[in-house]
C-alpha cells in the first residue's frame, strides 16, 4: 500500500468492495456467537478506518465495548483518527506479523475482522499464529482475501524485470502464499488446523472490480502495489508497466474503454479450538 495515497484510496473504494464486505461480514456477524458479555474486537489492515467506522461497527452487537483498529502505516491512522473518529474505535499502528506487540495483547480480543489486508503477506502461518494468541479461547476471525489476481503475475514479471528488480527483491513477502495454491480451500483449511483453527465457513469466489477507463484503474494500481513507495523519483513508469502486465496477465477493457479486474477471493470463518501459546516459542 502506498502510504501518499491514504485519501485517493478512500475516494476509489468500489462498489463491488463494498458490498462484498458488507455481505461476508453480515453473515459472518450473524454466524457468530454472542453473549450479553463485553467484547472487544479487532479489525487487521484499517486502512483509511472506511470500513471499520460504516461497515463493521453497524454490525457489530451492542455488547462490543471497543474496537481496536490496526494498520502497519501510520499515515492511514492518522487519516482514520481525522477522518472516521468514533468513540468506540481505537486506531493504532500496528504490524500483524509483530510478534512483540501480540505478546503485549494475548488473549485481548474475542472477535478479530480482516478485509483486503491480508493478501499483502505471504508468511499466513504466522498471520494465523498471531491472531490464534490474540483471541481468547473460543474466539472468532472473519476474513476476505484477494487470492488470486492479474496483479500478483505483474508484479512476479516486474521483478524479474531489469529496470525495476533492485526495487523488487523481496516482492514475494508482499504477495498472498494462494497465488501459489492449486487448492486454495483445502489448503488454507490444513494450514489453519495446524495454527489452531477450526474453518466453519468458507469461500473462494470470482469477482470483477470495474473501472470506469485506465487513468482510475492506474490510481487503484499506485494506491494498493506495496512496491510503489519504493520506488524512487517519477513512479509513471513503474505504474505503466504494471497497467500493461496486468491488461496481459487476465484484466481487459471493454470497448467502451472500461476496465475489468477479476480477481478470486477467499472468505472464511475460523474459531480458535486450540490454544498455540504453549507449543509456539515466542
Ligand atoms: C487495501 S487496504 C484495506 C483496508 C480496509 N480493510 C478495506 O477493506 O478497505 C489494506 C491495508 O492493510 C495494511 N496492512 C498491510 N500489511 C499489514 C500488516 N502486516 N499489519 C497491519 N496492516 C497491514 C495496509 O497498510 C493497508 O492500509
Amino acid at each position: 500500500m502506498n502510504p501518499h495515497e491514504a485519501s485517493t484510496y478512500s475516494q476509489l473504494k468500489l462498489d463491488e468492495q463494498i458490498k462484498l464486505i458488507q455481505r461476508v461480514y453480515s453473515s459472518h456477524v450473524n454466524k457468530m456467537t454472542w453473549t450479553d458479555t463485553e467484547y472487544v474486537v479487532l479489525d487487521i489492515g484499517c486502512a483509511t478506518g472506511d470500513v471499520t467506522k460504516d461497515i463493521l461497527l453497524p454490525l457489530c452487537p451492542d455488547s462490543v465495548s471497543e474496537i481496536i483498529a490496526i494498520d502497519i502505516l501510520p499515515e492511514m491512522i492518522n487519516f482514520a483518527e481525522n477522518h472516521y473518529p468514533h468513540q468506540k474505535i481505537r486506531y493504532k499502528t500496528g504490524d500483524i506479523k509483530d510478534r512483540a506487540l501480540v505478546l503485549k495483547q494475548k488473549s485481548k480480543f474475542q472477535k478479530t475482522f480482516s478485509s483486503f489486508s491480508l493478501n499483502m503477506i505471504f508468511d499466513h502461518q504466522l498471520v494465523l499464529q498471531n491472531v490464534n494468541y490474540l483471541l481468547s479461547p473460543g474466539g472468532e476471525f472473519s476474513f476476505i482475501i484477494v487470492a488470486t489476481g492479474p496483479q500478483y503475475k505483474a508484479y512476479e514479471e516486474l521483478a524479474r524485470s531489469t529496470t525495476w528488480e533492485p526495487y523488487m527483491k523481496d516482492w514475494k513477502n508482499f504477495i498472498t502464499p494462494m497465488h501459489y495454491w492449486q487448492e486454495i480451500e483445502t489448503e488454507y483449511k490444513t494450514l489453519a488446523s495446524k495454527c489452531g483453527f477450526a474453518i466453519n465457513d468458507i469461500s473462494v469466489e470470482s469477482l470483477t472490480f470495474g473501472f470506469p477507463g485506465p487513468s482510475k484503474f492506474k490510481s487503484f494500481l499506485n494506491t494498493i502495489s506495496p512496491f510503489v513507495s519504493k520506488i524512487p523519483d517519477d513512479k509513471t513508469g513503474f505504474i505503466e508497466d504494471t497497467y500493461r502486465l496486468c491488461l496481459k496477465h487476465g484484466a481487459y477493457q471493454n470497448p467502451d474503454g472500461s476496465i475489468q479486474l477479476p480477481l478470486k477471493i477467499l472468505s472464511a470463518l475460523a474459531t480458535k479450538f486450540m490454544d498455540l501459546s504453549d507449543r509456539v516459542s515466542f
